[in-house]
């Protein structure tokens, strides 16, 4: 064990084969393009930029910094064993039974705030096994259903770390659980729109996505 403690990797996660990978991109890239015409995405663009969108509101250029290779679910960002929690993450049977083997990850929605643009996971329970116990929180008081923070980074707006997109998804559950329901705009294309003010956007997926993807850690 005090071997492995210096193989950390930056994060643990799920890595989407290149095809899920593409397919989730293509997905996204139609729902930017399809809310950035929306005429009641428009009306709220203020949250978005100051100049007011003539045509339509350009959402993949606002989202600037997208993850360069494949996309990818973290599970444990371990700092290379730097973090809260790396080595007990990293010493667990289960963690070390999984990594390298395959999964498929359900996505049940996309969604969008003036920071971040993601995927929301929801994990099986198997999948859950591998979830740590303390990220799914903004506020230490939250108590959130374990898994809630499961998503996978899209695109960042410029200046924003990719560690937002997690928390603007609790941010999205918060409001959920307190009874906000996202007031439902329209039905596009994949699904069910639902505005839940600020510049929070979440499409619910008619057809929930099936990803394939395989545990592992990245090192940069
Ligand atoms: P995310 O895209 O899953 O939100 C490398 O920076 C990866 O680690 C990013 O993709 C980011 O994940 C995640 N990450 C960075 N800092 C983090 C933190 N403090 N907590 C959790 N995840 C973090």
């Amino acid at each position: 064990p005090s071997l492995e403690k210096d193989f950390l990797p930056l994060y643990y996660g799920w890595f989407l084969t290149k095809k899920s990978s593409e397919n989730l991109r293509k997905t996204a890239q139609a729902f930017f393009d399809e809310l950035g015409s929306l005429k009641a995405f428009k009306k709220e663009s203020k949250h978005f930029t100051s100049e007011d969108p003539k045509g339509k509101m350009d959402l993949t250029s606002h989202f600037v910094k997208r993850p360069p290779s494949v996309l990818h679910c973290t599970t444990k960002f371990t700092d290379f064993g730097k973090a809260l929690g790396a080595d007990e993450y990293a010493q667990q049977e289960i963690v070390k039974a999984s990594y390298g083997k395959a999964f498929t990850l359900t996505i049940s929605a996309l969604f969008i705030t003036t920071k971040t643009a993601g995927a929301r996971v929801e994990l099986n329970e198997q999948e859950l096994l591998l979830w740590p116990g303390d990220v799914d929180k903004i506020l230490p008081a939250d108590t959130l259903p374990k898994g809630s923070r499961a998503h996978i980074t899209l695109g960042c707006a410029s200046g924003i770390e990719p560690v937002q997109t997690g928390i603007d998804l609790l941010e999205f559950v918060k409001l959920e659980r307190a009874g906000t329901k996202g007031e439902e705009i329209e039905e596009v294309g994949a699904g069910k729109l639902q505005y839940f003010g600020n510049g929070m956007w979440m499409l619910l997926l008619t057809k929930k996505i099936e990803a394939k993807a395989i545990f592992s850690g990245y090192y940069g």
